[in-house]
């Protein structure tokens, strides 16, 4: 054969061969459009629940949580009465050892689920069972029905937890406006701190933020923590619905396919990939409206859960005001960072979210998954 026609043909098979891998790879971001509210893996389970049960349950389910673990379960004692609890296989020992985050994000689902039974007609009430961060069993809830307000819109209240979401990108560096911090910091104006980009405070947390974030880059625990959930794969993905995807990471096109194709836990290990995600630490934080700091009285267990759903009613409240939101925690959990944070911000009470925030022009679809209601609802009485 003739050496220019080898060429070709070889040439041809490569281009082939590679065509053929990239069509066999993992070419798309699997996201929320691409996942039901139930797998039906659970027949009895889906027997004993009356539909707007279901409904209500999953719509709580789109809390925000830490790493997306979802650290709640659901305890099905009979038609509309429930314990919701915390899982202790969710939580996040190496950067929440107090489980303070772990009951903020039961704090957010309580405030969906309060929120999402309205929307159906049921008012709640409410038993704290939980002593401390640890226990299991944190609330009883029983659902009744009732009449809705005049101006309560189920519509808008089932739209608003169903697109909320965490964004990280394309924030403008326009202060946000008063009439909106007003109306965002309305029901809790004592808990809701605002802190525009130019003040001393917003470079402050800048610089700290980048700090904690290398600190605990270079802390193992934390970082094999974050490894395992981290959802390289759709695969993986869509086998857990949990934790962190390429898609909520919001890494897209060729990025995104290498890591789904390529990447690994041992990835997150290395001193390169630790180094790229402080890079990009640097890159969210230099563009912002500046910060939200949200505060609460003390660190009760029943103060944690008001100060999780107070920071889940500002989040459900920001996206038709085209303001994103970005919780960045590591200066509240590196010991360093944490320390200096109350007097640096000049406020004396406890100090439970750190949360970047900023105007965006186009406001992105919900993408981080979520367990199937049969993943959390255990129907033991
Ligand atoms: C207590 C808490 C702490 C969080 N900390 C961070 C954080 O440090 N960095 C970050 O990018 N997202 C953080 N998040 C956002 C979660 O990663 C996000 O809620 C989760 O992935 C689900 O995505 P969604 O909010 O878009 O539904 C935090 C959320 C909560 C409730």
């Amino acid at each position: 054969m003739k050496r220019g026609k080898f060429i070709s043909i070889a040439g041809g098979a490569i281009l082939a061969a590679g065509a053929t891998s990239y069509l066999l790879s993992d070419k798309q971001n699997i996201v929320r459009a691409d996942i039901k509210s139930t797998d039906g893996n659970n027949p009895a389970l889906n027997t004993a629940l009356h539909q707007d049960e279901k409904e209500i349950l999953f719509l709580a389910s789109l809390a925000p949580s830490g790493h997306n673990t979802q650290p709640w379960f659901v305890q099905w004692l009979e038609p509309y009465h429930w314990v919701i609890g915390s899982d202790r296989t969710k939580w996040l020992p190496a950067v929440d050892p107090t489980q303070r985050e772990t009951i903020l994000s039961i704090g957010a689902f309580l405030q969906n689920l309060e929120y999402a039974a309205a929307a159906f007609g049921y008012g709640c009430k409410w038993n704290l069972l939980a002593k401390t961060p640890q226990d299991e069993r944190v609330m009883e809830v029983k659902l009744t029905k009732t009449l809705l307000s005049q101006s309560f819109d189920p519509k808008k209240v089932i739209t608003s937890l169903k697109y909320r979401r965490t964004v990280r990108s394309g924030f403008l560096t326009e202060v946000l406006r008063s009439e909106d911090i007003a109306e965002l910091s309305h029901s809790d104006p004592a808990w809701i701190h605002y802190l525009p980009a130019p003040s001393p405070e917003s470079q402050w947390l800048n610089a700290q933020t980048i700090l904690a974030n290398r600190l605990q880059a270079y802390r193992d625990p934390a970082q094999r923590e974050l490894a395992d959930w981290t959802r390289f794969s759709s695969r993986n993905a869509a086998k857990y619905r949990d934790g962190l995807t390429t898609a909520s990471m919001e890494i897209k096109g060729i990025p995104g396919w290498v890591v789904r194709n390529f990447y690994g836990k041992d990835d997150v290990m290395k001193k390169d990939f630790r180094e790229r995600s402080i890079e990009l630490i640097e890159q969210q934080v230099s563009k912002s409206a500046g910060w939200i700091l949200i505060t609460s009285q003390g660190n009760s267990v029943e103060t944690l859960l008001e100060t999780g759903r107070r920071m889940q009613r500002l989040f459900l409240k920001v996206r038709e005001k085209g303001i994103a939101i970005h919780p960045m925690t590591q200066i509240l959990e590196e010991p360093a960072t944490q320390q200096p944070l109350n007097q640096a911000m000049g406020i004396s009470s406890p100090i439970q979210f750190i949360l970047r925030t900023g105007y965006i022009k186009n406001y992105p679809e919900p993408v981080s998954l979520r367990r199937p209601i049969e993943g959390f609802i255990r129907n033991e009485a």
